[in-house]
This record gives C-alpha cells, sequence and structure tokens, in this order.
C-alpha cells in the first residue's frame, strides 16, 4: 500500500465551508443515517478498503462517512472531471477520508486520481461509470485478485459492466445498484429530472414557459427531466429509438418525432440517452439560431463536441457554463458545462433526499459483498430484493408515511389459483 500523499483537493481551506453543506445534506439523508448508525454499533465493514469512484458531493461525503462507522478504510476520486465539490472535498480530507478530486481537472489528472485511489489496493470497488473497474481491469489488473465485490452507480456504468461480462472479462462480482427500484425510480426519475433543469437555469437563467425543450432520451432520467420541464410550462418534445418508450412518451402527452425534425424547431436541447453522438453535425447544422445544448447523460459523447468544433469559425465564454459557437453561416449555438452532465457542472446534482436512497442501497450492497465473500461469482449481480424493501420501507417511516399490509386471507387469495369467477 501506498505511504506517500495519498488525497489532493484544490484548496484545503474550504474544509470549513465543506463541512456545514454535509451537515446540511445530512439533514436530508434519514436512511443513511439509521445505517450510519447501526453500522457504527456492529462495524460490518471492519479492515475493509474501499476505493469510490463517484461524484464528489456533499451527498457522497455522507456516505463516506456512513462507511468509515462501518470500520472501513474508505478513499475517494471523482467519476467526472466537472462534478466536484471542492468545498466537500476538503472537508473529507478533515473527517480522515483521503479523497483525490478538484473540479475541472483534466484528463491526466482525473486518471492520475483513479490511479491513486487503486494505490489503495481496494477490497471493494465502488464506481459511477465504470473508469474505475476498467483501470483497475486493464493497467492494474495485478491488484484483482484483493477484490472481494464492487458496486456500480449508474446506468450507463452497468451497460459497460455487461459489456465486460459478455467479451468473458469481468473478474470480480459487482452490484448493479442502478437497477434497484429505490434507486432508479427515484434518483434518474425525479433527482435528475430536478438537478438538470436547476442546472440549466442557473447556467443560463432562461425562462421555460413556451420554451420548445427537445429530450432525447425517454429513459428513467428522461421521464423526469420531460415531467418537470412540461410543469414549468415548456412545449416538451420527445426524441427516441425504441418504439414501447416513444409510444409512452406519446401517451404521456409530449410530441414525438426524428431528431433531424426536432432539430429544425427546438429552442433547448438536453440528451440523456446514455449514448453517442446523438447530437451530430447533421442536426447543428439546421438548428435555429441560438439554440441551446445541454448533456445530463453520463459521458460528454452524447453531443458530437468535435464536429460542433469543426464547424464553428470561433468559441467564447457567454457566462460561467455557457459556450457560444459561431458557426460558418453565422449562427450561434450555446453549449452548456462543456457537454458534461449539466446538473453536476452547473447546480450541485441531486437533492440529497434521492440520493439518500441511492446510498442506502450502496451502503447496504457493501456489506452484503462483506457477508458473502467467497460465495459470489464474477458477474453483474441485482440488488438483492430485500435491500430494496428495506429501504423503501424505512424512507416511509422516516417521512412518516405508514402503509396497510395484507390480511392473511389476501396472502392466501394471491398465492392460489382456484378461486376465480
Ligand atoms: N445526470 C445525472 O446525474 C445522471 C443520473 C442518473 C443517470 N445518468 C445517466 O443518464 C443516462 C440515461 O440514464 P437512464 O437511466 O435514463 O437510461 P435508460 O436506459 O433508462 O434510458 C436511455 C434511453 O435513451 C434511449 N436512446 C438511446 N440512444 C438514443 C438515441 N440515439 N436517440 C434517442 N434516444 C436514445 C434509449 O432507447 C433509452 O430509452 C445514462 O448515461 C446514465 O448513466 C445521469
Amino acid at each position: 500500500m501506498t505511504t506517500t500523499k495519498n488525497y489532493d483537493v484544490k484548496d484545503a481551506k474550504l474544509a470549513e465551508a465543506g463541512r456545514r453543506r454535509i451537515e446540511w445534506a445530512a439533514r436530508e439523508m434519514p436512511v443513511v443515517k439509521l445505517i450510519s448508525e447501526r453500522f457504527s454499533r456492529e462495524k460490518p465493514l471492519a479492515g475493509i478498503r474501499i476505493a469510490a469512484c463517484l461524484h464528489i458531493t456533499t451527498e457522497t461525503a455522507n456516505l463516506a462517512l456512513a462507511l468509515k462507522e462501518g470500520g472501513a478504510d474508505v478513499i475517494l476520486c471523482a467519476s467526472n472531471p466537472l462534478s466536484t465539490q471542492d468545498d466537500a472535498a476538503a472537508a473529507l480530507v478533515e473527517y480522515g477520508i483521503p479523497t483525490n478530486a478538484i473540479k475541472g481537472e483534466d484528463q491526466k489528472t482525473y486518471y492520475k486520481h483513479i490511479n491513486t485511489a487503486l494505490d489503495q489496493e481496494p477490497q471493494i470497488t465502488v464506481d459511477d461509470g465504470a473508469d474505475l473497474v476498467t483501470t483497475l481491469h486493464t493497467e492494474r489488473s495485478d491488484l484483482i485478485g484483493n477484490v472481494i465485490g464492487g458496486t456500480e452507480e449508474t446506468t450507463t456504468g452497468v451497460i459497460r459492466l455487461r459489456s465486460l461480462v459478455k467479451s468473458g472479462g469481468l473478474k470480480y462480482p459487482i452490484i448493479a445498484v442502478n437497477d434497484a427500484q429505490t434507486k432508479y425510480l427515484f434518483d434518474n426519475r425525479y433527482g435528475t429530472g430536478q438537478s438538470t433543469i436547476d442546472g440549466i437555469t442557473r447556467a443560463t437563467n432562461i425562462l421555460w414557459a413556451g420554451r420548445k425543450v427537445v429530450i432525447c432520451g425517454y429513459g428513467w432520467c428522461g421521464h423526469g427531466i420531460a415531467l418537470r420541464a412540461k410543469g414549468l410550462g415548456a412545449q416538451v418534445i420527445i426524441t427516441e429509438v425504441e418504439p414501447v418508450r416513444a409510444l409512452e412518451a406519446v401517451m404521456d402527452g409530449y410530441q414525438v418525432m426524428p431528431l433531424m425534425e426536432a432539430a429544425r424547431i427546438g429552442d433547448v436541447f438536453i440528451t440523456i440517452a446514455g449514448n453517442k453522438n446523438v447530437i451530430d453535425e447533421a442536426h447543428f447544422q439546421v438548428m435555429k439560431d441560438g439554440a441551446i445544448l445541454a448533456n445530463s447523460g453520463h459521458f460528454n459523447v452524447e453531443i458530437n463536441i468535435p464536429a460542433l468544433e469543426s464547424m464553428s469559425t470561433n468559441k467564447q465564454e457567454a457566462r460561467p457554463f455557457v459556450e457560444g459557437y459561431t458557426l460558418k453561416d453565422g449562427k450561434r449555438l450555446y453549449l452548456l458545462g462543456e457537454g458534461r452532465l449539466i446538473n453536476l457542472a452547473a447546480a450541485e446534482g441531486h437533492p440529497a433526499n434521492v440520493m439518500d436512497m441511492s446510498f442506502a442501497n450502496q451502503a447496504l450492497c457493501m456489506e452484503y459483498i462483506v457477508k458473502n465473500r467467497g460465495k459470489l461469482k464474477p458477474k453483474v449481480y441485482p440488488v438483492p430484493e430485500e435491500i430494496d424493501k428495506q429501504i423503501a420501507r424505512l424512507k416511509l417511516e422516516s417521512i412518516g408515511v405508514d402503509i396497510d399490509t395484507l390480511t392473511p386471507e389476501q396472502k392466501r387469495y394471491l398465492s392460489s389459483w382456484q378461486e376465480g369467477t
């Protein structure tokens, strides 16, 4: 294990501000708090080395503190170069959790930070987008023997891992936290929905009412963004490649059309497809002067930025996180947050209240991995149903909502086939 400095943050003096914001987020994370209190008594992660590659935010700080309470030795690095909250990172170091993340870091520093986390020789990996796991499986494969298991936070990461499994390359079990109902139904839908609109609003201060907002991808995140944009009075247009989701968007009351058509009429474009070059050269060519382009999908590949660069004669910052590209015909297109997930680049990411459930899943899945050490195979596992249900129950309890239970008669009815018409 490394003995050299194992953290790198922008400014240690930001720690006090970070600590106050971490405490504020904690107020909205009652389920993580309950888990943290139990972890503190039971120490289920005693001595376990965890390397976590996550967005370094106040919510992630609360997860890391809970894991530390559980006895783990945690090291953090950023899962995106532009999503770090520098004050939270500084506070984490003060809390004794080595953190490697600086907002705006370049590609080289981003991977240097991932490698510093791997120097810890983790037994559990926590990833958001699978960059840590990919680095471990390629450049640092000598360390894989130490690893008991891992977790993955987001859709794009789970897709990458499934493809790694298909090619026979995954070397240890990983739990797809993203696929828990208490994750995607709330984090992807309500978290991304609200915070994407928040990020674009903070970056541009636009009025949403009356705007034609084109949302590319009607998955769980797309559902949330569309719902919130509609709520603010926007005219929402959905583009999709998957027929059932496109049909769902039609029945949900949105206009659905190919992007080539939507490109001509949209005022604001938001990619949330988890795919490459969703908005491409041909679309830029027909867009209106002044169109705004934002991405909230995991990687900055959804808008073809190299094509936009090569079509432009000039690039100028209009305001922080807003870059105006002048095209050869004189028209200007505005790209937000370098095409990186705008909710974390220009706002604060998801509200703590939804991250409470996502990170409760993370914490309980790590406990599950330790308990089942040696029993799991190198594949992508779903979150165990009892963990998902337990989190839903705890969340309901924390907001004071009680629900009904099945009567013995109803239980019998639901498990029998004899009773019919
Ligand atoms: N910004 C955030 O904080 C945040 C949070 C959660 C997830 N994510 C990321 O957002 C992305 C979407 O996540 P999700 O959970 O909604 O995924 P999802 O798989 O549920 O939905 C993606 C949708 O995009 C569609 N799609 C794919 N290619 C397309 C194309 N070329 N044009 C139009 N539609 C296309 C798919 O058919 C699918 O319906 C992923 O990259 C995920 O990792 C970001």
